[in-house]
């Protein structure tokens, strides 16, 4: 039996009603399978914790983190610490810091969830989004001016590297080989005349050593809309960090409630920990009721579980998720009454009703 030790870091609002649940789903399956122990660590930096240090974390926090095995993170801001020092100071830094440059992001509707879309059903909606995490818009450079004056400036760059979009686009057509082949690429490159320019040709050069995968460029603004009129077309995507984030939150969408969809943050290198997610925030506003959807939560864990290598226990945790997206219970975004609590036992019932029946 194997342990691993995974950094659990809560965070702010449903993110710490969520993650118990998921951690009781991940141990139920971990129980069921025998194949492995999880031992966490408990790390409480989050916006409460910056108004009593001033920090988002300690200084020495991502040394911390470092010897973990794997980050399971829950949600990250809440009024009274401005996002963009929350996020700053915790959870993009993360991501830097561990190289964790492929955000993968399932875009799955789930067979029992009604989407928005009409006359679609699961059978349409399947893709991948690969996000680049590292980088391009999100670099974090730039700089404000004559702050408050009235000739106030502010210049925010975007910081686009060979290496960078080279190491996200093979990532991506390593996927799609796996998957139905087909990639399609995000740009802009009608507007952004360096940075989208480079991108297209860094992945087109990319494209050439894998001719089997069929790669189709679009500007971001047509592929939202695609994405709402064929999802049937599309299968892998790959996008840069901000085009990325706003896609995906469109792909929530599409799953019917962004009490699902769920993020891996990964270094495929293993050179330093990745890290599992749900993507929805913290959503102060439902926070201390009991009644957010652990789903996200859960199916981020089965991928974290993927990614250590247990893949007989993620699959059970993914069948559980699909069982239970059919028959109930619901959380209250889903239409139903269960309590974030009840869907968390529910998920690790099924888990162990399906072993059983298995044995
Ligand atoms: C996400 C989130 C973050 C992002 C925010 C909270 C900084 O929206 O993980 O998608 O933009 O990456
Ligand atoms: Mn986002």
């Amino acid at each position: 039996m194997k342990t691993y030790s995974i950094a659990v870091i809560p965070g702010d609002g449903v993110g710490k009603e969520v993650i118990p649940e998921g951690l009781r789903v991940l141990r139920r399956a971990g129980e069921v399978t025998g194949s492995f122990e999880l031992r966490t660590v408990d790390y409480p930096w989050s916006c409460e914790w910056y108004l009593e240090h001033g920090e988002m974390m300690p200084k020495d926090g991502i040394d911390r983190l470092r010897d973990c095995d794997a980050i399971y993170l829950g949600a990250v801001g809440f009024p009274g610490v401005p996002d963009h020092i929350s996020l700053w100071g915790l959870l993009l830094p993360i991501r830097k810091e561990f190289d964790q440059y492929v955000n993968l992001r399932p875009v799955q509707l789930l067979d029992g969830i009604p989407g928005p879309l009409a006359g679609r059903t699961a059978a349409d909606i399947d893709m991948t989004f690969i996000r680049e995490n590292t980088e391009g818009e999100y670099v974090g450079m730039g700089g404000r001016f004559k702050q408050g004056m009235p000739d106030e400036s502010a210049i925010q760059v975007s910081l686009f590297t060979r290496k960078g979009v080279e190491r996200v686009a093979r990532y991506a057509f390593e996927l799609a080989q796996k998957r139905r082949r087909r990639l399609a690429s995000a740009t802009k490159s009608n507007a952004l005349n360096y940075t989208a320019v480079m991108w297209d040709e860094i992945v087109g050069e990319v494209a050439r050593d894998y001719p089997d995968v069929e790669l189709t460029t679009f500007h971001v603004d047509a592929l939202s809309a695609r994405m709402v009129t064929a999802p049937d077309t599309l299968d892998v995507i790959v996008a840069s960090n901000l085009f990325g984030d706003i896609l995906t939150d469109l792909g929530g969408a599409l799953q019917g409630s962004m009490g699902l969809p769920a993020g891996a943050n990964l270094n495929p290198e293993r050179r330093y920990p990745s890290m599992f997610e749900p993507i929805h925030g913290s959503a102060p506003r439902r926070a201390g009721q009991g009644t957010a959807n652990p789903m996200a939560t859960v199916w981020a864990g089965a991928m974290m579980l993927e990614h250590l290598g247990e893949s007989e226990a993620a699959d059970l945790v993914m069948r559980a998720l699909r069982q239970l997206a059919l028959s109930g219970p619901r959380t209250k975004d889903l239409g139903g009454e269960a309590r974030t609590v009840e869907m968390g036992n529910a998920i690790a019932a099924a888990i162990g009703a399906r072993a059983s029946k298995t044995k």
